[in-house]
């Protein structure tokens, strides 16, 4: 269906097709066979006395000796046997025993376990290929999440829901143009999916009679606070106009968003603005306010032809919706003609803008715009090589490049840093991540020897050998369940549900240093040439996502502007210039010894 849409946009004419992302054709069916999701194991609670000593190794290259000590002292008091530690770890076991997933009996959006079983969705009429990871089924759970699905804003907490679900699975998709929100159908009446020409159509209709953009931006609201977000949401809803128009936007299956034209940029600074149009939208004055934030999935199209998405991360991880790009792309090489038959213009959406909520419209877009300006985006096109070098080197490519990361940071701030890489947990029946620690012992070792002139080639390889093989073993780890970052966080959680007072190893300096990752990463891997993007976890870190491709790597650095320390150009040129220098150091070594 989204194949046929985005089609149906490039031949419309409204975009160049210059820089596609090809469509998907989703289709809503009845059932879908729950047979395989049952046969996954659960995720294990690992060892409490693993953790720790791993706690403590993790801890090794971040702290001072004394810091250690110190925590290695509280560490020691916490697994006193019959102590704090075995108790926690003892009602952990037992949540394991009786949920899905003790990891998601915790998260703050976890909706009822039971309902998704019976999801339906399929891409392209065929039931999803079961994904595997080193000849392990995955659980394919988040994919039936990531469709007819959105946030709700709460008093407390925000819930997602999701309308595959229920008895009648929707048939629409939302479209927003200049601000202004359609409702589009996407079958016709006698149940078939609309062609090719007829959504072209369906959209002109829209994009003819929303060609003024004197509306209030209402999505901006979405960008807000979560809180603030929360009460202004309650406002909107007060008038029952506006909550049909906001319940027909979080049912559709997806969102289309229709965007005006961006400011000018140089081609060097191209992709970097394109990064921040998907993110944010780029401010009130451009296209934050053409968006629904709360919406799980939404397609994002520019008038100069620039496609991509934004998604909304609590119902999915970074590789289902790379996926669903990759089956996109696909798709949209195909060309089918069909026949027209006419339909009737596409519902507009309308919101009743009580003085209440203007004024509400009036504080998110000032938020918003505080926080456009504030993120500092920079795409890196490193095109001299790609995974082919660390593979002719028998390294792994995810390795390699977190290695660089840790070069480039190092060579940047003279220390390493927490660092945080997102690990899949899809082994496991609704698994979602854990953390990869990618700064170790053995990466500090070797960054320390690259910025010694003086140390041989031969020990500069070694080191590297060895950084990026304790990688691959932590990795392994965390694809295993045996990561240590869901385990503390849900020791802390627990002592927090049943203990008077906080135990001291989580009140301590080396918690908090490890809980402040400066460098957030994650590899999102796509066949298509394409860039995932994220905002830093710290206010004084970055954000790095890369997607490794067969002969180039695309990277997206983000920081902070109000952050003096950091600033994402600056890094980005850091960790071409690490890439370059390791492929040297591997060929040099490699020829000397010839
Ligand atoms: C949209 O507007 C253009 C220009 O006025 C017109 O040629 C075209 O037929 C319109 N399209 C639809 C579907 O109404
Ligand atoms: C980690 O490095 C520190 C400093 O070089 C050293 O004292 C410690 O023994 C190392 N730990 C391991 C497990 O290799
Ligand atoms: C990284 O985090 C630490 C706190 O753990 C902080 O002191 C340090 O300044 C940060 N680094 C940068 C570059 O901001």
């Amino acid at each position: 269906m989204l194949g046929l849409l985005v089609r149906a946009v490039l031949r419309s004419g409204l975009v160049k097709p210059y820089h596609l992302v090809k469509p998907v054709s989703v289709t809503i069916l009845p059932e879908r066979s729950s047979h395989h999701q049952d046969n996954l194991p659960k995720l294990p609670v690992p060892p409490l006395r693993q953790t720790f000593e791993r706690y403590l190794l993790m801890l090794e290259p971040l702290l001072s000796e004394e810091e250690l000590d110190h925590t290695r002292k509280l560490v020691k008091e916490f697994l006193i046997p019959g102590g704090v530690g075995d108790r926690l770890q003892r009602s952990l076991e037992r949540r394991a025993s009786n949920k899905g997933n003790w990891v998601g009996t915790y998260c703050k959006y976890n909706k009822s376990l039971e309902g998704y079983r019976q999801l339906k969705i399929c891409v392209d009429c065929e039931t999803l290929p079961i994904e595997y990871l080193g000849g392990k089924p995955l659980c394919m759970d988040q994919y039936y999440q990531i469709l007819s699905s959105c946030r709700i804003p709460g008093p407390k907490r925000d819930t997602v829901v999701n309308h595959a679900v229920g008895k009648v699975a929707p048939t629409h998709i939302t479209v927003v143009h200049n601000f202004q929100f359609f409702i589009l159908d996407m079958y016709n009446s006698d149940g078939s999916p609309l062609t090719v020409d007829q959504i072209y159509m369906q959209l002109e209709k829209v994009w003819n009679s929303s060609l003024q953009s004197n509306k209030e931006p209402i999505g901006i609201l979405t960008s807000q606070h979560r809180n603030t977000w929360g009460k202004a949401y309650n406002n909107l809803i007060k008038d029952k106009t506006n909550k049909e128009s906001v319940r027909a936007i979080q049912k559709s299956i997806f969102t289309v968003c229709l965007d005006a034209p961006m400011p000018q940029m140089s081609e060097q600074r191209y992709q970097s603005r394109v990064a921040a149009q998907m993110l944010h939208g780029g401010g009130s004055r451009w296209n934050s306010g053409n968006r629904w934030f709360d919406k799980t999935l939404q397609f994002i199209v520019g008038e100069d032809g620039t496609c991509g998405l934004v998604y909304e991360h609590a119902p999915a991880e970074g590789p289902p919706i790379v996926f669903l790009v990759d089956h996109v792309v696909e798709y949209m090489m195909e060309v089918v003609r069909t026949p027209m038959t006419p339909l009737p213009m596409p519902p507009k959406l309308r919101f009743n803008i009580t003085p209440e909520v203007k004024k509400d419209i009036e504080s998110a877009k000032q938020n918003m715009n505080i926080m456009s300006h504030d993120l500092d985006v920079n795409v890196v096109f490193f095109s001299d090589y790609g995974r082919n070098v660390p593979r002719a080197h028998k390294l792994s490519p995810d390795a390699f490049i977190q290695m660089a990361l840790q070069l480039a940071y190092f060579r940047m701030y003279k220390m390493c840093c927490s660092t945080y890489e997102s690990a899949s947990l899809r082994m496991f029946a609704l698994g979602r991540t854990d953390t990869i620690r990618s700064c170790s012992n053995e990466s500090l070792k070797f960054v320390q020897a690259m910025e010694h002139p003086a140390k041989p080639n031969a020990e500069k390889v070694f080191l590297l050998d060895k950084a990026c093989q304790a990688h691959r073993e932590y990795t392994h780890m965390a694809i295993h369940g045996q990561a240590i970052d869901r385990h503390l966080l849900g020791l802390k959680l627990q002592a927090i549900e049943e203990l008077t007072s906080m135990p001291e190893i989580f009140m301590d300096t080396a918690y908090a240093v490890a809980e402040h990752p400066n460098l957030s990463t994650s590899q999102a891997g796509a066949k298509t040439d394409c860039v995932m993007c994220f905002g830093p976890m710290v206010p004084d870190g970055y954000g790095v996502c890369y997607n490794p491709m067969a002969d180039h790597i695309n990277i997206a650095i983000t920081a902070f502007n109000s952050c003096e320390e950091t600033h994402a150009a600056n890094f980005g040129r850091g960790v071409k210039k690490a890439l370059r220098d390791m492929r040297s150091l591997l060929e040099e070594t490699a020829n000397a010894k010839q």
